[in-house]
């Protein structure tokens, strides 16, 4: 235990005093390995953004003589889990830590970790978890050395830029925006049994962050009122993350800035070509996050590529800010063979960390990979 983890003081986050200082840690702290591109979070002036929208939610902090020196935030759901003891369990997902540079390995992060467990175990929470870069170190260490949580999926996030020239849609395919009723009705017929489904989809739907669901189907068949569904067909939903929170790049490898200034050039002399450019990530950007992909029968492959080119053609005409359409889908998922995605930009190797806060959870932290997964888009 170091010196300072006995005096730092850690209490609950309070907006009027605490908003700049959390905002400028946010500023100070690289998350992740030094020679990767890194990604700097504009929470513009309200750090607790990126849990407001879970059904709880808590942020904290560490003191030392006046100095904010660390902060961590959690939110808590009821999701769909595979396994014993029951098939729905309440889940405390752990973000945003952060600890000042000069007052690392001092213990306030793991001090932060265990303040938040305590919350989660006081809120009845069965099993917490956290997303990690698998390449950030201190934090795998911290995790998994220090605070015994296990490796547990490692599902991919998929990056794909947004560029001016829209992608042609064919004419035999029907791509059509369904009522938030017919939406959740279908996510709960056809994918409530998904690895960590939410059991509140009705808020994530009906959120004025999401901007609704669209379903592809080969023209000519239809969708039944009573939940019938054509021979192929492929659905997803929009969350528009940039309206909480922009992204930055904080600093790139010299190959990513060549690339972004070769790739700039040539779509301005030979526009032709329609080469997709990397959109200048250096000032604040936005991003639409696609959650919910679902596909069922032979060419749903296909549909999902369609659906994916019809989000990116929404973001280019309606919201400039908008500069990468992001997904997540499990590790073993072959979705991710349909959704169009940049390796440059995407983490193909995520890692989610779990550990039961109640005894008869503690063998569900083992089940093997299921072939899909849930990614909720408020925990983006
Ligand atoms: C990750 C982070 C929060 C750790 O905070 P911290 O206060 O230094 O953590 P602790 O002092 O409690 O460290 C506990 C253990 O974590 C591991 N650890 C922490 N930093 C490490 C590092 N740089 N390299 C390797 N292991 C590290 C060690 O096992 C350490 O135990 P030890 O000091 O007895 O060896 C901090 O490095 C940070 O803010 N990083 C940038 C933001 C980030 O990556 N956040 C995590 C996002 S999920």
């Amino acid at each position: 235990m170091g010196f300072e983890e006995e005096e730092a003081i850690i209490r609950s986050y309070d907006g009027e005093a605490d908003r700049a200082r959390v905002e400028d840690l946010e500023r100070r702290c690289e998350v992740g390995p030094a020679e990767r591109v890194y990604l700097f979070t504009d929470t513009m002036g309200d750090p607790m953004c990126r849990i407001r929208n879970s059904p709880m939610y808590k942020m904290l902090v560490a003191e030392l003589d006046k100095e904010l020196i660390g902060v961590i935030q959690g939110s808590i759901k009821v999701v769909t889990v595979h396994g014993r003891p029951r098939d729905l369990a309440r889940v405390g997902y752990i973000l945003g830590l952060r600890v000042a540079p000069l007052h690392r390995r001092k213990g306030i992060g793991s001090s932060l970790v265990r303040r938040l467990e305590e919350w989660f175990i006081a809120k009845d929470v069965d099993l917490a978890y956290m997303a990690t870069e698998k390449e950030n170190d201190a934090s795998v260490n911290l995790f998994i050395d220090k605070l015994g949580y296990i490796k547990f999926r490692t599902p991919a996030m998929l990056v794909n830029p947004v560029h001016c020239h829209p992608f042609h849609i064919p004419s035999n395919v029907e791509i059509e925006k369904i009522k938030v009723e017919e939406a959740e009705f279908l996510y709960r017929k056809f994918m409530a049994s998904m690895e960590f489904f939410p059991n509140d989809i009705h808020n994530v739907l009906r959120n004025k962050l999401s901007l609704g669901t669209w379903v592809a189907y080969p023209r000519g068949e239809s969708f039944g009122c009573d939940g019938q569904v054509p021979s192929s067909w492929a659905m997803l939903s929009v969350w528009n993350s940039g309206e909480l929170f922009k992204l930055r790049v904080g600093k790139a490898p010299l190959s990513c800035l060549l690339y972004t200034k070769s790739s700039r050039l040539m779509d301005k002399y030979f526009p032709c070509f329609k080469l997709p450019y990397l959109p200048d990530f250096f000032h604040p950007f936005g991003f639409y996050f696609m959650y919910g992909v679902h596909r069922d029968g032979p060419l749903s492959g296909k549909l999902v590529r369609r659906l994916c080119q019809f989000v990116h053609n929404m973001a280019a005409k309606a919201n400039k800010d908008c500069k990468v359409i992001v997904t997540e889908v499990a590790g073993h998922d072959t979705l991710r063979h349909h959704i169009p995605h940049w390796k440059l930009l995407s983490c193909l190797e995520d890692l989610w960390c779990m550990k039961a806060l109640k005894n008869e959870f503690h063998e569900l932290t083992k089940t093997p990979p299921q072939r899909a997964l849930f990614v909720d888009p408020r925990e983006v």
